[in-house]
């Protein structure tokens, strides 16, 4: 017998609500049949209560630290494995054999160009144009190019729409840089592996020999991995909620890129680098920057800390801030930011405001010192988190239409705003 809630309302019979667990656990209460049964609904600003589907992707355990991609533990994936085979996990839900990989590697290669007409549209963005608009626009526009992506269709296509969208979003990330500091494209070459040839297409010129380094390669695959999924966070719920209309993969992607933008989300990486800077500037004043982080009357927040869902720490941001010191070794660079994030993490944890609010440093407090140091400019930072989450977004934008009890995305709301009044002619309004 499966569980239930006894809900009891003013003036009605109780209310029997199924309870569903999760495979870790979790619980929920199911209330899809809520107003049908009693005429009310539930009110969850923010969705910090709601959970908006079920899913096999990923599993977060924000008191523990937990991250899984398809229960494969987050230090071991970033320990042993390579962002495409991660990507394969997150889509097919299993680890592939080198047979798969090696076919799913061949597919992504083959795909990587991008039609020629479309590096006009570069042309048209003005020279101060963020790349993640230009990401969006590109991407959003991929759906031009392959009709047979729209609607429900894109979902019988989606291999095909999904190697794309992995091969092309480099592509148009790396066109996109050499725009802005106009230089010319660099095509993607089949022979480079993934990352390669994105770094490739980023840093080559034509006039001179590019080496890619395989430890900054190393070093951008693990960065990749570790933003590959992260369950229904603001770009993947966006995703499904624009894919959940029957609009295309490539607009519902395009939607997730600019959600993903806001300074909440993962413009965050880029908005650390920006604070760190200033602190640095500033003559390193921690305690000031601290103060004014608590104070309710600012606006300044401590970027790159606290998480909706960690409540202890972020995985995630463990594995960076070790990995920030091994690249920094390997590449030779010192850099007095990461020293500064350092001292910034302890003063914070050690402060009464952030222990008792849980705040943590996350995913994007030390990303950007590792992007710095292999040369990716601050503005290019969520650029990378989107190149990254990409296959997490197709993977959940894929369940979604693979669950048969999607619908719509359509919240209900309580109105409070003016109850019912006649119309005031223009001549009888007074200005209020
Ligand atoms: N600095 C100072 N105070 C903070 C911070 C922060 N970074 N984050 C939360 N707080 C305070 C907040 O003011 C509130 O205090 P009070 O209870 O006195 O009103 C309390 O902590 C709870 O915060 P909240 O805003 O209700 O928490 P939330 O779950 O709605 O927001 C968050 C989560 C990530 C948006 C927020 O912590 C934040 O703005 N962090 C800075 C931006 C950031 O680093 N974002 C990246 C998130 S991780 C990667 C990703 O999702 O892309």
């Amino acid at each position: 017998m499966s569980d239930t809630a006894t809900l009891q309302l003013p003036g009605q019979e109780p209310v029997e609500l199924p309870v569903i667990t999760g495979s870790e656990g979790e619980k929920a209460i199911d209330v899809s049949k809520l107003r049908a049964k009693t005429g009310y609904i539930t009110l969850d600003p923010g969705y910090v209560n709601t959970g908006s589907c079920s899913s096999s992707v990923t599993f977060l355990d924000g008191e523990k630290g937990i991250l899984r991609y398809r229960g494969y533990p987050i230090e071991q994936l970033a320990e042993n494995s390579s962002f495409v085979e991660v990507a394969y996990l997150l889509l097919h839900g299993a680890l592939p054999t080198t047979q798969q990989l090696d076919d799913f590697n061949d597919h992504l290669s083959k795909h990587s160009l991008i039609h020629e007409d479309m590096k006009h549209f570069f042309e048209g963005f003005s020279t101060t144009a963020h790349p993640m608009v230009i990401l969006s626009s590109m991407v959003s526009s991929l759906s031009a190019y392959y009709s047979e992506a729209s609607g429900a269709a894109s979902v019988d296509q989606l291999e095909v729409n999904t190697a794309r969208l992995m091969a092309k979003i480099r592509t148009i990330a790396a066109f996109s840089y050499k725009k802005s500091i106009g230089q010319p494209f660099i095509y993607p070459q089949d022979k480079l592996a993934y990352c390669a040839n994105f770094l490739n297409m980023m840093f080559a010129v034509p006039a001179e020999p590019y080496e890619v380094d395989p430890e900054i390669t190393k070093a951008l695959d693990l960065l990749l991995i570790l933003h590959a999924d992260h369950e229904q966070n603001c770009s993947a719920s966006t995703v499904r909620v624009v894919g959940s209309s029957m609009a295309n993969v490539y607009a519902s992607v395009a939607s997730g890129i600019l959600a993903l933008w806001g300074p909440l989300h993962g413009g965050a990486n880029q908005q650390v680098l920006r604070m760190l800077e200033r602190i640095h500037a500033d003559g390193d004043d921690l305690d000031k920057y601290v103060r004014l982080a608590k104070d309710p009357d600012s606006d300044f927040r401590l970027m790159g800390f606290g998480h909706r869902v960690y409540k202890n720490f972020d995985p995630r941001a463990t594995i960076i801030k070790s990995a920030c010191d091994r690249v920094l070794n390997l590449l030779g660079v010192d850099d007095p930011l990461l020293d500064l994030a350092r001292r910034l993490e302890e003063v914070a944890l050690s402060d009464e405001y952030f222990v008792e609010r849980k705040l943590y440093p996350n995913v994007d407090f030390y990303s950007g010192i590792i992007y710095r140091a292999i040369g990716i400019p601050e503005n290019m930072f969520t650029v990378m988190f989107a190149l990254g989450r990409l296959p997490g977004w197709i993977a959940q934008w894929k369940e979604m239409h693979q669950d048969p009890k999607t619908k719509i995305a359509r919240p209900r709301q309580i109105y409070n705003g003016e109850t019912a009044r006649d119309y005031v002619p223009i001549e009888k309004r007074v200005a209020g």
